[in-house]
């Protein structure tokens, strides 16, 4: 993922303002050490797919991180989770104020965009990125998940309707990032096929997340954790014990699943793939 780190440095161009700390809080977040895990499966696809397309898939990978940075600033907010630390460092509210926290994330939501209609592609494969980036981040994905998410908390959820709102505030977007790829390497029927894996591994990414935040400290994660009592979370709902069994048994199917992918998908995406589904047994 180097060559990823210094496509993000070099893409962050701002006009130089009179702004005391807006360029420092924009650059802050993204540099702050994220797993990169959604740029990792985007660039694994296209990697195994047509390896010609990789440098120019970058900005779409970049497109991708930049929208979910937004959402991890939004989400650390005290009208949201109200968490100090995230990616190693003091949240941006913390370290600078809320507003400079909320413009940020909307600078880093829209310049996705503007970086996706950049990328070296056909406007017709622009076209289909931007619908699967928007659709899966947007009203009907991830900040769907995230109203549902802060609107029940202390409000308990069946699981049904838990594993719908991971699946809208985690899986959509890691979806969306395996699909992407099929998208670029102008494979639609792949596409669908790794979309629906996606929803699934963001499933069991989501119920990891809220597995580590009863078993690791702050130091740890990098990020505040112990901050998901009020939360529909499945730790919360079910239990550690149980949770783990989920995960176990999500984390069995999609390893079988890819199993069945062919053998260049394989050789890319499972050295990623096997670190994160068994990242809960850690
Ligand atoms: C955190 O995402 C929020 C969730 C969707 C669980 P990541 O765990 O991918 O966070 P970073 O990008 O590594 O910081
Ligand atoms: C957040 O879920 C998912 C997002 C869309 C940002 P969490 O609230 O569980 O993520 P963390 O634990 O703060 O990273
Ligand atoms: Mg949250
Ligand atoms: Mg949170
Ligand atoms: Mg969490």
């Amino acid at each position: 993922m180097e060559q990823f780190e210094a496509y993000l440095t070099a893409h962050l161009p701002l006009s130089p303002s009179f702004h005391p700390h807006y360029e420092a809080a924009l650059h802050q977040m993204l540099k702050g050490g994220g797993k990169r895990f959604r740029p990792a499966l985007l660039l694994g696809v296209v990697r195994a797919c047509n390896p010609l397309l990789l440098s120019g898939a970058h900005a779409v990978a970049l497109a991708i991180e930049l929208l979910h940075t937004y959402s991890l600033i939004h989400d650390d907010l005290p009208a949201m989770d109200n968490a100090d630390l995230r990616r190693g460092i003091p949240t941006l509210h913390k370290t600078y104020d809320d507003v400079s926290a909320i413009l940020v994330g909307d600078a880093l939501n829209t310049y996705a965009f503007e970086v996706l209609s950049n990328a070296p592609f056909s406007d017709k494969v622009i076209v289909k990125l931007v619908r699967e980036l928007s659709s899966n981040g947007g009203l009907n994905g991830m900040v769907l998940g995230q109203a549902i998410d802060c609107h029940f908390e202390n409000t308990p959820l069946e699981i049904e309707q838990v594993k719908m709102l991971h699946i809208h505030k985690t899986g959509k977007l890691i979806a969306a990032s395996l699909k992407m790829g099929a998208i670029i390497v102008g494979r639609d029927e792949l596409a669908n096929q790794l979309y629906d894996f996606g929803i699934d591994l963001g499933l069991l990414f989501q119920i990891q997340d809220d597995i580590l935040d009863v078993t690791q400290d702050s130091n740890q994660a990098g990020k505040t954790t112990q901050n998901d009592q009020a939360k529909n979370s499945f730790v919360t709902l079910l239990g550690l014990e149980k949770s783990m069994e989920e995960a176990d048994s999500l984390a069995s199917k999609l390893t079988q699943q890819m199993e069945s992918f062919d053998e260049s998908l394989q050789r890319e995406l499972s050295p990623t793939l096997t670190h994160y589904i068994n990242r809960h047994k850690e």
